[in-house]
């Protein structure tokens, strides 16, 4: 067997040495750098082809990203083990950042045989979990370290009752606000049942579609009944947009025509839709920055559901319209019913906006009883870089375009300095969102699961 390449990462010269003699025994492991340095850490490990790091967080300019960087390297990973001093308040951070576990200093007798048991299994876990066909590179870590930074991953639904009020205009220039201008990894999904309406909007290629992809995924789910989407294979359906322009803006292109959606492999088993739905908005969740679904109004369809229920914000599009206003008011109290607290999720986005529609914008809101959270003009010219195949948000800004980056900066506040350099203006109170906790609960699909399952 390969031997072991170990990096040791400590000032404390103690240790080193008690380490060094102890290692000096086995024949399976080998030293291969003593840096003193974090910088030194990273450099030595990658440099040297190291297995792991025996790593004490007292190493000048040690940041717990560290591990996270070492385990996602992207040749191997790196696993690293703690040498913790007594009192280390940050254990509980440096395992969540993917730590493989730890030893207290002083390094005793008991201490040091634990942490020769420990490496083995370091290095086999971390290349297990490489070799994982769920294995997503930077995954919690990154969750972590943006939290850190103001803002966080998410996924957020476009969603309403009417047809043509703008969800789907809403979710290509919101995508591509945080995809192109922001420039963070952004995965665009078409999943309106009613019509795929992204692909002819951008230009994008409709064979690698929403049905593929649950076609595909099928296949395993109908040999090991459990729903679930293999990074890989959401990879194989999902294109770039505009490889033109710097963009980190993928797409899921929806169904060809409406009569797809009566088909089988959504109609035939509504648990498993909904359940090969979630997996596929689950995976996209831990490979992409911001994750923008565009939706059809039947909140009954099983797809839209489920998109529904994982979403982290559903942002509910209304025009100025008394029908619009109405039939989304009337949905209220069913979503409270099936969403309960989660209803809080929602939020109103009065989209073609315009005083001229003789009404107001607070009886507007008072009407649906949501919260508000952004109003979006009217433009006539939206239409024509819709046609184009153009987001408006890429177009020169105006009015319309501030209000809709107005709305991504809530989620990426960083956006902000960007498109004012490119002449926009920030609307309000952008940059003092909070986004919604993560719903630490199963989710109601899960419930729906378990109870399933329970049967
Ligand atoms: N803020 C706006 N100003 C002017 N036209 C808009 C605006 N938002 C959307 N539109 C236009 O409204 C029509 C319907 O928009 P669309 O995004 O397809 O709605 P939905 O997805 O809700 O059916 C499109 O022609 C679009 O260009
Ligand atoms: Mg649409």
């Amino acid at each position: 067997m390969e031997r072991i390449k170990i990096v040791i990462g400590t000032k404390v010269w103690d240790d080193v040495q008690r380490l060094e003699r102890a290692l000096s025994e086995i024949p399976e492991m080998q030293i291969v750098a003593g840096p003193t340095t974090a910088s030194g850490v990273f450099a030595d490990a990658t440099e040297m082809e190291a297995d792991i790091v025996l790593l004490s967080p007292t190493l000048p300019g040690f940041r717990p990203e560290l591990v996270s960087e070492l385990l996602h390297y992207d040749e191997r990973p790196i696993a690293c083990i703690g040498l913790l001093p007594p009192l280390e308040s940050r254990t509980d951070e440096l395992l969540a950042l993917g730590m493989k576990g730890h030893v207290s200093l002083p390094l005793d007798d008991a201490q040091l045989r634990r942490l020769l048991e420990l490496i083995p299994n370091a290095v086999t876990q971390a290349r297990a979990e490489r070799a994982s066909s769920s294995y997503v590179a930077l995954d919690t870590p990154t969750l972590y370290t943006l939290a850190e930074a103001g803002w966080r991953r998410m996924v957020i639904a476009l969603w309403g009752t009417g047809g043509g009020v703008g969800k789907t205009s809403l979710a290509i220039n919101l995508a591509a606000a945080l995809g192109v201008i922001g420039q963070r990894t952004t995965l665009l999904m078409d999943l309106d049942m009613t019509r795929g309406a992204v692909a002819p909007r951008l230009g994008l290629s409709p064979k690698e579609n929403i049905y593929g992809l649950i076609n595909t995924l099928l296949l395993d789910y109908l040999r090991t009944r459990n729903a679930s989407c293999p990074p890989q294979t959401l990879q194989t359906k999902v294109q770039l947009w505009n490889t033109r322009l710097a963009s980190k803006l993928h797409c899921l292109s929806g169904i060809a025509s409406m009569e797809v959606a009566g088909r089988a492999e959504f109609r035939d088993d509504p648990h498993r839709t909904q359940a090969l739905t979630r997996a596929i908005i689950d995976t996209a969740r831990k490979l992409y920055d911001f994750v923008i679904i565009d939706l059809g109004p039947d909140i009954n369809n099983d797809v839209h559901f489920a998109a529904l229920d994982a979403a982290d914000l559903v942002l509910t599009v209304v025009r100025p319209d008394v029908a619009d206003m109405h039939s989304t008011g009337q949905t209220v109290p069913r979503l409270k019913q099936t969403f309960g607290e989660g209803i809080g999720k929602f939020e109103l986005v009065i989209n073609q906006w315009s005083t001229e529609t003789g009404l107001k914008l607070k009886d507007v809101i008072s009407t649906i009883g949501m919260k508000k959270f952004a109003q979006v003009p009217y433009d006539p010219q939206f239409t024509y870089s819709n046609n184009h195949q153009m987001p408006f948000v890429l177009e020169k800004p105006n009015p319309t375009s501030d209000a809709i980056v107005s709305m991504a900066v809530r989620f990426y506040p960083p956006l902000a300095n960007t498109w004012v350099s490119r002449g926009g203006q920030i609307e309000g109170e952008a940059a003092a969102f909070k986004p919604p906790e993560r719903r630490k609960e199963p989710g109601l699909w899960q419930q729906v699961q378990s109870v399933f399952v329970g049967k």
